[in-house]
């Protein structure tokens, strides 16, 4: 005979995220709040997805165009719950997507930092037909609902706060609101809730006393930390939430050899993929998919969206750097600015006060000081004297400034596209190029210094007195 598992049965999620976080004083749906640059539910929905579930509900109420929208490449079955009449209600509006025979696991949208490792560990130690709750013992424990035992330590049901008596409220132990139960109780159980309490909701933790009046066994587990079953109900909860998550990252990140100097000063809203010996120094904010080779080096205070860096490529402090891909040995900063579709190969140099819009950078080439290049592409061992512009746009439309090979542009220099600088082509200092200039040629536009021995200073006009 094969003996099922509660391990073998199929499992639904069903997420709550119905309530409207009117706490977060903000238009948008609570569970679309961010952490570490991702929704709230996504997290959870991410973490669901590692359990292996048949399905992941969500239990929505407010801004359901919105959310779906902002999951729409998500196999998620939306159901909505259109009152919130209690974690039982929105529990009971599931009913009719979750098959008999599967486990649910319930979890909140608003508990983004729980873990997969938890919830396995919570769906082991419960037997297939016993009832699982995920329990903390909390220092303070105002506002949840309490875990209350027997002489035995049974747990014989939860109890709400403002439902509890004095002794009650000195109970520690509090409900996280995640559970692991059989679909076919639920049918059984949820019908039978009802609101007389004090909040005139229905409550998902009376199902507990039901099981206890079915002989239905409760486990309990904890979480292994305590911050993973932190509910965000508002900014204040939305940040320390995200502290831990940015800890929780920094600390992975620090164990797998990659130097970040302060995890304190750490924010990651995205994904990082960091080779060895990367060091990433203090307040650096990574947002979008970055991608750091072995060795590079990221300055203080730099932002760093949707980049790949090449290896031992240094970014000094305050760079600000979108949508970039950089060789390997490339220097770059302080006070870069390198917008979309800039790609610097290799042994570029990059210098202060440099703003570089969807343009190529050839091997070895630099731009060491106040300059403006878009739309661009440079060959290499090109040298741009401080203060060049590429003036690229005529107020209606953007042309393209090509710059070959050991080109060299004397400072302050403007280069009119649609332009093309010649291979080893030399512009003197000032110059406002507007037609393509040859090769291995000086272009030297600017007017020659010119002298005059007649010209006088001007004088400041005396003050009149006043009579
Ligand atoms: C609930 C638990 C409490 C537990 C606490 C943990 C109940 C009755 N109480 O209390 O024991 O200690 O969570 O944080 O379950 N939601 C809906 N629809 C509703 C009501 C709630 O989807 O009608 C969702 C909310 O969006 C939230 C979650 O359920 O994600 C919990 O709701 P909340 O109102 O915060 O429950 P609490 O009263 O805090
Ligand atoms: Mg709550």
């Amino acid at each position: 005979m094969i003996m099922t598992t509660a391990l073998d049965m199929d499992l639904s999620i069903v997420v709550l995220a119905a309530g409207q976080g009117t706490r977060m004083k903000s238009q948008l749906p609570k569970v679309l709040h961010t952490i570490g640059g991702k929704p709230m539910l996504a997290h959870v929905v991410a973490t669901a997805k590692t359990l292996g579930p048949k399905q992941i509900v969500v239990v929505y109420g407010y801004g359901g165009q919105t959310l779906k929208a902002a999951f729409s490449d998500e196999a998620i079955t939306w159901v909505e719950q259109t009152t919130q009449q209690g974690t039982g209600d929105a529990v009971a509006k599931a009913l009719p997507v979750l098959p008999e025979n599967h486990r649910v696991i319930i979890l909140y949208g608003d508990v983004p930092l729980i873990s997969a490792q938890t919830l396995r560990r919570l769906l082991n130690a419960t037997p297939k037909s016993a009832v699982g709750v995920l329990t903390v013992n909390l220092q303070s424990p105002f506002g949840l609902g309490r875990i209350v035992r027997d002489e035995n330590g049974a747990v014989k049901r939860i109890v709400e706060e403002r439902d509890a008596n004095d002794i009650e409220r000195q109970i520690h132990e509090v409900n996280t609101g995640i559970f692991v139960v059989e679909a076919k109780h639920l049918n059984r159980w949820l019908p039978q809730l009802n609101n007389k309490n004090k909040q005139g909701e229905y409550y998902l933790t009376d199902i507990v006393q039901l099981a206890v009046n079915d002989n239905v066994p409760i486990v309990t587990v904890h979480p292994s930390v305590e911050h993973e079953v932190l509910g965000v109900n508002d900014r204040l909860q939305q940040v320390e939430a995200e502290r831990h998550y940015q800890r929780f990252i920094a600390t992975a990140f620090l164990k797998e050899g990659v130097l970040i100097c302060d995890p304190l000063r750490f924010d990651l809203r995205g994904t990082l993929q960091a080779e060895s010996d990367v060091k990433i120094d203090v307040n650096v904010v990574l947002e979008g998919d970055i991608i750091l080779r072995k060795g590079v080096q990221i300055g203080p205070n730099c932002v760093l969206i949707n980049c790949e860096i090449g290896e031992g490529t240094i970014v000094l402090a305050n760079s600000h750097l979108d949508g970039v891909k950089i060789g390997s040995g490339a220097i770059v900063g302080p006070f870069a600015r390198l917008r979309p579709g800039t790609v610097l190969a290799d042994k570029v140099h990059i210098g202060n006060f440099v703003e570089i819009k969807n343009s190529f950078i050839g091997n070895a080439s630099k731009i060491n000081h106040l300059s403006y290049i878009g739309d661009t592409t440079m060959g290499q061992d090109v040298n741009i004297g401080a203060g060049t512009i590429t003036c690229n746009y005529d107020g209606a439309n953007k042309y393209q400034t090509i710059i070959e090979d050991e080109v060299h542009i004397g400072s302050d220099s403007q280069l009119i596209a649609p332009v093309r600088i010649r291979k080893g082509a030399t512009i003197g200092a000032g110059s406002t190029v507007n037609k393509d200039a040859p090769e291995y040629q000086l272009t030297l536009t600017q007017q020659l210094n010119q002298r005059s021995k007649s010209w006088e200073r001007p004088k400041k006009t005396p003050v009149q007195d006043k009579e």
